[in-house]
Order: structure tokens, then C-alpha cells, then sequence
């Protein structure tokens, strides 16, 4: 039975029945990923950015003899954002090929439409079943990132030490838990919108006004997610001349992400990018003691990106993949093939 879900009303043993759900996934799909845990995963559910709204479903087994709520096998979720919807779906690995998933694609895609959106999106993992599973739908591939992950265990610190400091003159790099200060927000905006070539795919849209930057900040928080900045300012102008995010979600501690790194056009070829993400990793390590791992994204052009990453220790993952298709033809094929 597929019906629509609100995690912000649905009972605890749902959302641990969800996260088992998840981690049967993840266990089955992606199995050198951290399992997620319970800690603010109702959070990470239900927030969201100003303007934006996510609607969710879920496939329910029918509850017990005794009365005890049925397993959750399937669940997707919609993002309405802008002029698309960004859609995500799970379904367990007992349950798959049944066609749950394509029921539960076509109920959101319904929704997606009359809701008057054009578009769908969603982020499909190379190496697993959703790659056939949205190419059966009708999807087709926009764009491509590699994910690399970082194992922290295996870092030579000292010569990271030494690249946190190999930065050219009249640069000043600092360290911010929890975001960039309040004084500081106008010049990262500025140097966030500068700068589009960043290590993230258009699926996790930037912030690149101060507005949206703080209300982005705060939906983090909410969210159980932890961000830490590192950027370096140019003295003489005091403006930033290049940022590096991560992002450590209390949902999976051991493995944080990776978010943007920007230096701004002005200010490259001076050591900024290595710099600042070495300082960063540093700077976690004494932070963040339980984190193992940190994950990134980029695109495979970013060939100046990929060669600093190589040398701190990251090693390409998978191919981590943008799809769309287009919400009216979606919902006709998919309601053709019932
Ligand atoms: C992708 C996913 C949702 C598919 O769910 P499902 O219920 O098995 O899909 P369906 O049974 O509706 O399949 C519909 C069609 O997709 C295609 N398909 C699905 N899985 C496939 C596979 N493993 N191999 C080949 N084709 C596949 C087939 O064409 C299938 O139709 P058919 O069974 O009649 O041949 C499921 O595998 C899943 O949850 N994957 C994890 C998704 C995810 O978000 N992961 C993130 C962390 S890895």
C-alpha cells in the first residue's frame, strides 16, 4: 500500500522502520558506505529551504496481528524546488523488482505534475540497479560527477601541515565552525556567486546571495548537518579569495561531505585551493575525533580540482549521476504501462 507520508507526524517506530529500510539499501547498493543512524533523521526529513517543500510517500506492509505497524519497504520523496521536482526513492532489497518502485515513481511524478512542475531530476549511483531502473522510466543523463572519498586513516598529517601552509603571501586563512561569521557573509556570498565551478552537481544548488546563504546555514542546522569553513581572505582587499565547506551529518558522523571549494578567478594560482582544504582536514581531525571519512563530488572536466584531491589522499569512488525527464511524458508512460 503506497500512501502519502509526513515524518514530521509519523511515529517513532516508522522512522526507525525507514532507516532500516535505508541501511538494508545502502548494505545491498553502496556497501563501503557508513550505515546512517536515528539522530535527527526526523529533521532530515522534514527540513527544508524558504520556498521550498518536500512531499513523501511511503509503501507500508499491513500492520500485525497484534496490531504492530507493518515495515516500511519502499518510501520516495519529492523536492519541490524552482521549477523542478528532485525526486528520490528506496525500496528494500526483499522488495525490489516487483514494481513497487516504478508505483511509487508514478505517484510522485502525478503530484510533481499537477503541481504544475515540468521537470524531474534525480541522482542516480553508477554501479547500481537505480541506473536501469531510470533509464526503464524514460530518464536520461544530464551530467556526471566522480564521488571520491578520503579515508583519513591513511593521511600523512605532517605533510599536510605542510600544505595547509604553502599559500602565496598576503593571504590569510581561517577556520569557522558552524559557517562563516555574520561580518563575513556579504563577502563569501559575492565570492560564492563569482565563482560557479564548484565541486558540486546542480541537483545541490549554492547559495550565492546573502540571504539564501544564512537561510541555507540555518536549514543545515536544522537539519542535523554540521558545517565547518575554512577561507582565506586577501588582506589587502578583505575580500574572500576562496572557501572550502564540509558538512558532518549527525545521520552518518563517520563520513562527512564535502561542499563547495571556490577560489575565486582573481585569486588562483596562488596555492588557495590545497591550502585551505588541507587546513580544513586538520582542523576536523581535532574537531570532529569520530570522523573516518570525507567524501567529495566532482565533475570530471575539473581537472585542477581532481589533481589537489589526488594529492591529499582522495580516491575516485563512482560515478555519481544527474538525470531528468520531463513530467508529462513520465506520467504517460508510466500510466500506459500499468
Ligand atoms: C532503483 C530501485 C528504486 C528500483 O526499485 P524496484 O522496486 O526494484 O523497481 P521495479 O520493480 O519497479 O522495476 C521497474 C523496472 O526497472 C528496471 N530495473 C529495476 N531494477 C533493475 C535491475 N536490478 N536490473 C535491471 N533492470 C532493473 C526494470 O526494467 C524493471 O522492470 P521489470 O522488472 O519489469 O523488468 C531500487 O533498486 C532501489 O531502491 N535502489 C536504491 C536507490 C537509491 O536511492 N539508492 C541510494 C543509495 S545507493
Amino acid at each position: 500500500m503506497v500512501r502519502e507520508w509526513d515524518p514530521r507526524t509519523a511515529s517513532s517506530a516508522e522512522i526507525a522502520s525507514l532507516l532500516d529500510t535505508l541501511n538494508a539499501v545502502l548494505a545491498a547498493d553502496l556497501p563501503q558506505d557508513p550505515p546512517w543512524r536515528e539522530s535527527s533523521l526526523r529533521e532530515y526529513l522534514t527540513e527544508v529551504m524558504p520556498g521550498e517543500r518536500r512531499i513523501s510517500w511511503v509503501a507500508q506492509e499491513e500492520p500485525g496481528t497484534n496490531g504492530a505497524p507493518g515495515a516500511i519497504l519502499g518510501q520516495v520523496q519529492v523536492l519541490l524546488l524552482g521549477d523542478i521536482g528532485v525526486l528520490e526513492v528506496l525500496v528494500h532489497p526483499s522488495a525490489r523488482r516487483t514494481g513497487l518502485g516504478r508505483d511509487l515513481v508514478r505517484t510522485a511524478a502525478r503530484r510533481v505534475y499537477q503541481e504544475g512542475f515540468s521537470a524531474i531530476g534525480v541522482e542516480v549511483v553508477g554501479d547500481t540497479p537505480s541506473v536501469a531502473f531510470y533509464e526503464s522510466l524514460g530518464f536520461t543523463r544530464e551530467y556526471v560527477e566522480t564521488r571520491s572519498v578520503l579515508d583519513l586513516s591513511v593521511v600523512d598529517w605532517a605533510e599536510l601541515a605542510e600544505m595547509a601552509t604553502g599559500i602565496g603571501a598576503g593571504y590569510h586563512v581561517e577556520f569557522h565552525p558552524g559557517g562563516p561569521p555574520d561580518e563575513l557573509i556579504e563577502a563569501y556570498a559575492r565570492a560564492k556567486a563569482e565563482v560557479r565551478d564548484v565541486d558540486d552537481g546542480e541537483l545541490r544548488p549554492s547559495s550565492y546571495d546573502p540571504e539564501r546563504l544564512r537561510d541555507s546555514l540555518d536549514c543545515l542546522h536544522r537539519r542535523g548537518m554540521k558545517p565547518y569553513i575554512v577561507l582565506a581572505l586577501h588582506e589587502q582587499t578583505g575580500e574572500v579569495a576562496g572557501l572550502t565547506e564540509v558538512v558532518v551529518p549527525a545521520q552518518h558522523p563517520t563520513r562527512a561531505d564535502q561542499y563547495d571549494t571556490i577560489v575565486v578567478q582573481d585569486h588562483r594560482g596562488y596555492g588557495i585551493d590545497r591550502a585551505i582544504k588541507a587546513r580544513m582536514l586538520l582542523e576536523l581531525r581535532s574537531a570532529e575525533p569520530d570522523l573516518a571519512e570525507v567524501q567529495t563530488w566532482n565533475a570530471q572536466a575539473n581537472e585542477a580540482m581532481l589533481k589537489v584531491n589526488a594529492e591529499l589522499g582522495y580516491r575516485p569512488d563512482r560515478d555519481w549521476c544527474e538525470y531528468s525527464v520531463d513530467v508529462a511524458d513520465l506520467v504517460h508512460r508510466l500510466d500506459a504501462s500499468r
